[in-house]
């Protein structure tokens, strides 16, 4: 069956996309699926987690990143030769280097590109502009369970749209405060916008509230998303805990270096509701 594709996105920074996209990828892992993991943030965080600490400018990553293999789209370029192994077993990812801040123009041009060259005779095509993620992960969505995509933060960008547009299901981190509230309800309402085109894919979208602390203000953001959301809500939520930023420091994941603290057990228990309602999804 082909991999069930998620991306993990909202347009703030610092609202735990990508912890929750290594932690779900090291436990997806764990469990033996087999998982791809995109890295489309410039800063290249999930690089770093993924590979034990690889900056975007490492060497092991140069022309073998997700910008070459988009500025390629002309020459044919193949997903498989840009896939790299992570520390993690069963774990495999595109890398961001430092070329990926170019992308989101790059894409503009790209499609410009493929449009002439699909009416010269060019086999490739791309329904829009926003189809270019997509076209690259159709290689090979059969050999992978999962395929999850970490984005930049941003609300309007090319390469988020296709990270979005590429996406069966989008996970919303919301941290537990009100500045991020606004910007995952944001989020939230791009996604039902993009949801509307006829080429959308996206089967259903979560929101997750991340860095819950035992404090009122948790409780008051627990409470007006869960009145705003409903179910769209998870009912898992993420655990603020110092062992984040020490495994962020180890390099690692959280659910690998610190299973049994809150954050660790928190992801544990949103994995196993995501796949729940990915299930749910599916039966529809
Ligand atoms: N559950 C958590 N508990 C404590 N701190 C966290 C937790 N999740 C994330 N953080 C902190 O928030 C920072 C931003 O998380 P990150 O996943 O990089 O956000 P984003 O990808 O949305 O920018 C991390 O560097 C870490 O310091
Ligand atoms: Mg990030």
């Amino acid at each position: 069956m082909a991999a069930t594709v998620i991306t993990i996105a909202v347009e703030k920074g610092g609202c735990g996309k990508t912890v929750t996209t290594s932690n779900l990828a090291y436990l997806m892992g764990d469990e033996g699926k087999k998982v791809l993991c995109l890295d489309t943030d410039p800063q290249g965080n999930l690089t770093f987690a993924l590979t034990g600490g690889n900056a975007i400018t490492s060497k092991a990553f140069a022309n073998r990143s997700l910008y070459d293999m988009i500025d390629g789209f002309r020459y044919n370029t193949q997903t498989r030769d840009f896939i790299v192994e992570s520390e993690y077993e069963n774990v495999d990812l595109i890398p961001a280097n430092d070329q990926t801040p170019r992308l989101s123009k790059r894409l503009e041009d790209l499609y410009t590109d493929a449009q002439r060259d699909y009416d010269r005779g060019d086999p490739k095509y791309l329904a829009s502009d926003t189809d270019v993620l997509d076209y690259f992960l159709r290689q090979v969505k059969d050999e992978y369970d999962y395929i999850l995509i970490d984005t930049q933060p941003s609300r309007d960008s090319l390469l988020l749209s296709n990270a979005i547009a590429a996406a069966d299901y989008v996970l919303i981190p919301l941290k537990c405060d009100s500045f991020s509230e606004d910007s995952a309800f944001r989020t939230y309402v791009l996604c039902n916008e993009m949801r509307k085109s006829k080429t959308s894919r996206i089967k259903g979208v979560g929101v997750m509230l991340t860095m819950v602390q035992k404090s009122a203000a948790s409780q008051d953001i627990r409470s007006d998303c869960r009145a705003k959301l409903g179910a769209t809500l998870f009912n898992a939520e993420i655990a603020f805990g110092k062992s984040v930023d020490n495994s962020i420091n180890r390099c690692v994941p959280v659910c690998y270096s610190a299973r049994t603290q809150p954050p660790a057990k928190s992801y544990v228990a949103a994995y196993e509701e995501l796949k729940k309602r990915l299930a749910e999804l599916e039966e529809k």
